[in-house]
């Protein structure tokens, strides 16, 4: 039982976070029609980065081949099922020049069927393709920049076919010329007529100089990076779960149905992370509504890490309809404790164990900490999602639920209000 001290302290974090949190939703967003749920997909780049040796590693170059070869095993292993349907194509597909009408093109040695079959192939799978322009000058490997070609290029996407354009912020001179680039885009992409993702890192290059409008961003971009690119290490995604914890009072509110905070692509199934690390990124990346692009080699990835990214539970609460991102609801004794909301008065909790030494580490919630003291009002039904699935079974108002976590892993609830 709790003390009646206790109560009054849960009630008092509860108002806290309900000034913080709870604010007014409903800023506009980009009104396409689209990622009304995290965009779901697989991006090349932190796998494959810039790659155009063709020569020597015909595998792992950037060419039509690897994004066929992805089709193929997106369909047949079971990405596409479990929600994964952009397949994207990063920096370094194009040729150094246009062509002689002023249009962008694939580089005709490693993409000899040019972008739109391949547009073509993809769409057979029942899957839809991303294509990656730059609002500069040059991309940032140094390929044609969109820079006063906006419409043509969006054009030139939508005539191929394109169904999501990831849009980089390299080789950009001024502030002016960044933000009037992404909104010229935007709005080039809705004149095409075609559904397009428009996936934006605007704020990202905005930051250093000033905060990001983020209601502004909101209206003109699907999704929009806010921090440094994910590498594959245990520390990048330290840094990228510590800086949205550190800034959620900001972002948390603007995400919701047809635009969302990107923290970059899931590396799960690469090199960079142990196992308790891939269940952190899943667990979190779920409770952050963040958009799912893997980055990983699907020919050549662990039963284990394909599990996990084809988590059913865990995609569910990723892409919960009612749109609200989750948040750091405290820090206690190196454990993080995160929750979001969910429809159906459900919730997700998430209990981090930070401490990166020594073995597993209990800790213990009393249900009225978390879902705003009402998740569990009056009881409520408790599953561990991750690392393993295990049904809890039902739990009171006052009741507690202790929990072990292993050092740097994370360990991921669903709460279902039995109301
Ligand atoms: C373009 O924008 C208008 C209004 O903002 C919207 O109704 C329409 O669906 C958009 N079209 C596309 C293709 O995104
Ligand atoms: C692109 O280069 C031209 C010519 O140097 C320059 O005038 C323009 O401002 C540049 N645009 C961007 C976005 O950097
Ligand atoms: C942010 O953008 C919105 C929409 O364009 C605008 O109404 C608002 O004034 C801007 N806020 C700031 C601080 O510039």
């Amino acid at each position: 039982m709790m003390s009646q001290g206790q109560r009054l302290g849960y009630v008092f974090e509860f108002s806290v976070l309900a000034l913080v949190f709870w604010g007014v939703p409903g800023t506009r967003a980009l009104d396409n029609g689209l990622s009304i749920t995290p965009t779901m997909g697989w991006l090349h780049w932190e796998r494959f980065l810039c790659n155009v040796n063709c020569l020597q590693e015909p595998d792992n170059c950037i060419s039509e081949q690897l994004f066929m070869q992805m089709a193929d095993l997106m369909v047949s292993d079971g990405w596409k099922d479990a929600g994964y349907q952009y397949l994207c194509i990063d920096d370094c597909w194009m040729a150094h020049t246009r062509n002689s009408k002023g249009k962008l093109q694939a580089d005709p040695k490693r993409f000899p069927g040019g972008i739109e079959r391949l547009a073509h192939y993809v769409h057979s799978k029942g899957l839809k393709l991303g294509i990656y322009a730059d609002v500069g000058n040059k991309t940032c490997a140094g390929y044609p920049g969109s820079f006063g070609h906006y419409d043509i290029d969006a054009k030139t996407f939508a005539d191929w076919g394109v169904d999501l354009l990831k849009f980089d912020g390299c080789y950009c001179d001024t502030l002016t010329h960044l933000v009037d680039g992404y909104k010229k885009m935007s709005l080039a992409l809705n004149r095409t007529g075609r559904s397009i993702v428009f996936s934006c890192e605007w704020p990202l290059y905005v930051r250093p100089f000033h905060k990001p409008n983020y209601t502004e961003i909101r209206q003109y971009c699907n999704h929009w990076r806010n921090f440094d690119d994910v590498s594959d290490s245990w520390q990048s995604v330290k840094q990228i779960l510590d800086w949205s914890s550190s800034n959620q009072a900001t972002i948390v509110d603007i995400a919701g149905p047809g635009g969302w905070n990107d923290p970059d692509m899931l590396i799960i199934g690469n090199y960079g992370l142990s196992w308790d690390q891939q269940v952190t990124q899943m667990a979190l990346w779920a409770i952050m509504a963040a958009p799912l692009f893997m980055s990983t080699d699907l020919r050549h990835i662990s039963p284990q890490a394909k599990a996990l990214l084809q988590n059913k539970d865990v995609i569910a609460i990723n892409q919960d309809p009612l749109g609200k991102q989750g948040y750091l609801l405290r820090k206690y004794h190196n454990f993080e404790v995160w929750e979001r909301p969910l429809s159906r008065l459900a919730w997700a909790v998430a209990v981090r164990n930070l401490q990166e030494l020594g073995g597993p580490r209990s800790y213990t919630i009393s249900v009225t900490s978390v879902g705003r003291a009402v998740a569990c009002k009056p009881a409520c039904f408790i599953t561990q999602l991750l690392p393993v699935k295990k049904e809890l079974g039902l739990f009171e108002w006052t009741s507690t639920l202790k929990t072990k976590i292993n050092p740097v892993g994370t360990v991921l609830f669903q709460i279902t209000n039995q109301a």
